[in-house]
């Protein structure tokens, strides 16, 4: 085990009727309130009214900023640092799923940023301020409610790019699982399979001696896939919902990298690339390239990937190899998101290999791709072409 610090400021409101605590949480903010959302599904499930209601009562000056898109643009971002400095907000409140969540965490650093905020995103600056923001969080998936990542797309550019920051943590965060009824069944499977990933992630790892970590994270796998199924069945179950939530949201708020390495990354640095030329939905991506990028990596080193297939997949090890043990696993893997209906190759977004090379570069924005295994140019373009069918 690594020596590591655990800290994490975001207080958290989790539960049915959680809403009313929006006004203990304002009381201590200012009253000029800048509240943000995406398309307009907060309006057709009635969260709009509840937050309404609750920032009425507290007779806090509201500004709005709507249609934040799924993988949010720089443009919506500087829309929102506009309103801040033009109408001087003092809290920001994010309603709706990731996407909103890493705009507002954008919004709230930029607005005390004079250049470019892309220059944050590329690392070229470093946010010294933010406006304090909070969350009501209607989709359970990236775990941004409790985490500093935002993902911002310079669409421009086709560029996706995650940044963090220590300003970035929400203040607080509102989980109240029956928000996340209306979500649609596929958003559902997406947002199931990327906190899947986040998971799976942070498992692949290469330190010792991380027992109860490792177990916490199969615990997180082996709860969502006892719940998915049902959830589907049943969009409305506040129980699965609820059970679905918090695993998102533990799946990745620092807690599972406690004491390793951090994990690999590498399958969501390809997926960025992905998103940012065709705009496929995240969890959709992931699901494509996570089995793939396993196979690859089992074929050289098939440790860890045996290891989940015994203590989440219940494969039988006797009288196989590691690599069959793993390979079984894996196919485990594909076939539970293949029977949630997650799709499982490129081709099935129409998808085909054109613009590889380029997919292949914007992986390697970063200096590094991959940690369990350091990706190549030729390794990336290996899982991509697996992914192709
Ligand atoms: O825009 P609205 O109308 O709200 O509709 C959204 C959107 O169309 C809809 N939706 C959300 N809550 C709903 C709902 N529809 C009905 N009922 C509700 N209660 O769902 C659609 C997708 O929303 P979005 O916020 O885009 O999904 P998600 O939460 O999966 O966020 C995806 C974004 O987060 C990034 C992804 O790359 C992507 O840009 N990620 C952020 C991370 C982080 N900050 O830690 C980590 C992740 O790995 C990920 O990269
Ligand atoms: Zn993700």
């Amino acid at each position: 085990m690594q020596s590591f610090v655990q800290e994490n400021p975001t207080r958290i409101w989790f539960g049915e009727g959680q809403i009313k605590q929006l006004q203990q949480e304002l009381g201590s903010a200012g009253k000029r309130v800048l509240l943000v959302y995406g398309g307009g599904s907060i309006k057709a499930n009635g969260v709009y009214k509840a937050v309404k209601e609750q920032l009425e009562h507290r007779q806090a000056e509201v500004f709005e900023l709507s249609g934040v898109e799924p993988n949010p643009r720089l443009t919506t971002v500087n829309k929102g640092i506009e309103i801040c400095r033009d109408k001087q907000i003092e809290l920001i409140l994010a309603v709706g799923g990731g996407s909103v969540i890493d705009c507002v965490k954008a919004i709230s650093a930029g607005a005390y940023y004079e250049g470019d905020f892309w220059d944050i995103v590329t690392r070229q600056a470093v946010p010294t301020r933010a406006i304090p923001f909070g969350t009501v969080l209607t989709l359970a998936a990236t775990g941004s409610e409790m985490n500093n990542i935002s993902v911002i797309t310079h669409w421009e550019r086709n560029e996706k790019r995650g940044w963090s920051s220590r300003l970035a943590y929400p203040k607080f965060s509102i989980l109240d699982p029956t928000y996340t009824h209306s979500v649609p069944m596929d958003q559902t499977v997406y947002g199931i399979v990327d906190m899947m990933s986040h998971v799976l992630e942070q498992y692949f790892h290469r330190t010792s001696n991380t027992t109860m970590i490792d177990r916490f994270m199969e615990s997180v796998l082996l709860t969502v896939i006892e719940a998915a199924p049902m959830l589907l069945a049943d969009l409305h179950n506040t129980d699965f919902r609820a059970a679905v939530m918090y695993a998102g949201t533990t799946a990745f708020n620092g807690l599972l990298s406690s004491g390793t390495d951090g994990g690999d990354w590498a399958s969501h640095q390809i997926e960025h690339g992905l998103s940012a030329i065709y705009d496929i939905p995240h969890g959709g991506g992931l699901a494509i390239l996570f089995p793939n990028w396993m196979q690859h990596c089992a074929e050289d080193d098939p440790s860890r990937m045996t290891k989940l297939a015994v203590n989440v997949f219940g494969i039988d090890s006797a009288g196989k190899t590691d690599y069959e043990i793993a390979s079984e696993g894996i196919l485990a893997l594909r076939n539970f998101w293949n029977s949630l209906g997650a799709p499982s190759k490129l081709g099935d977004y129409g998808i085909d290999a054109s613009r590889f090379d380029e997919l292949v570069e914007k992986s390697f924005m970063k200096d590094k791709v991959g940690q369990y295994k350091i990706m190549t140019r030729e390794t990336v373009k290996d899982i991509l072409m697996r992914s192709l069918s």
